[in-house]
């Protein structure tokens, strides 16, 4: 029976910065510690790579999976003291597989764990693999130039930081090609805790916005950031009052939404087969 893992106070993680120095995973890899929910979301998010990767084996010549704030590979599932994958080392793993990975983290320490975790799950796998050390956002021109210009290609983009550390440039960099689908973390949590600091010209929200207007949509953020994805050509998004995924805490109060955009709508409708199909399993976890 799994228990919480209870080795870190609250203040070490906070100094530790995400990757556990004392819990070990297979090959003695570092793990990041997290909560249940993010397992939730991965598990989520897995199922619809699977949908995806079936679906498009034999149409497109050319997959690829982008992971921008890949981390280490391995989590520590902290509420139930397990180990687990993590978003780019699940991906990496599945049955289906795409032809080519790009995970990209800023940490070295993330890097380095992952590219060993990858070799040790599959060292043929990794010929078709880029892990790279950079920054999601200032480097994006030359983590895309790992995608192959060729028009048989389609790809898939987890954009999963911890906060609003996504920079809109970033998104518009992605939305330049024909067949990108991403999900993207929008961090309720980070907004409302650092309000008062991002209502000053050219913070962090306008950057992830795109656009200082945020301020006027006080009631409706999630719905503003819609419309900014959109204005880029990702016009499959879901609406307002369908069940959506949602990371809560405790008490039942918003962390972040993982958003869905495509410019297909097959690829939405994947997405929501994927959230029926695993609202009943994630429901304590995901769902509102
Ligand atoms: C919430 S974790 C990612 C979790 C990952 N999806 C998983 O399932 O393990 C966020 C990661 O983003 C990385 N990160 C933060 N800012 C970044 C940036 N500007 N560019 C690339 N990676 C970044 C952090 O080092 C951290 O590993």
């Amino acid at each position: 029976m799994s228990v919480e893992c209870n080795i870190c106070t609250p203040e070490d993680r906070d100094r530790i910065g995400g990757i556990c120095e004392r819990v070990k995973a297979e090959g003695g890899l570092p793990v990041r510690c997290a909560h249940s929910r993010s397992r939730a979301k991965v598990d989520l998010w897995l199922y619809y790579l699977q949908i995806f990767s079936t679906a498009m084996r034999k149409k497109f010549l050319h997959r690829v999976y982008i992971d921008l704030f890949a981390g280490p590979g391995y989590c520590m599932d902290r509420d139930r003291g397990e180990i687990f994958e993590g978003s780019s080392l699940a991906a990496y793993k599945l049955k289906v597989p795409f032809t080519s990975y790009i995970l990209v983290d800023i940490d070295k320490r993330a890097t380095d764990s992952l590219a060993k975790a990858i070799q040790l799950a599959s060292p043929e796998r990794s010929r078709s693999a880029y892990v790279l050390n950079m920054d999601a956002n200032t480097d994006i021109g030359r983590i895309l130039s790992f995608v192959p210009v060729v028009e048989s290609c389609i790809s898939v983009a987890f954009l999963d930081p911890s906060g609003l550390d996504i920079h809109f440039d970033t998104i518009r960099r992605l939305s330049e090609y024909k067949r990108m689908d991403i999900l993207i973390h929008f961090s309720v949590f980070d907004l409302n805790r650092n309000l008062e600091r991002y209502r000053v010209s050219k913070s962090k929200a306008d950057r992830f916005f795109g656009t200082p207007d945020w301020r006027n949509h006080e009631y409706d953020r999630v719905e503003f950031y819609r419309k900014q994805l959109e204005s880029l050509g990702f016009i499959e998004l879901e609406n307002a009052i369908e069940p959506h995924a949602a990371i809560t805490t405790d008490t039942n109060a918003t962390i972040y939404y993982p958003l869905f955009a495509s410019k297909h709508p097959l690829a939405l409708k994947f997405w929501r087969n994927a959230k029926k199909a695993r609202k009943p399993d994630l429901n304590r976890d995901l769902f509102e």
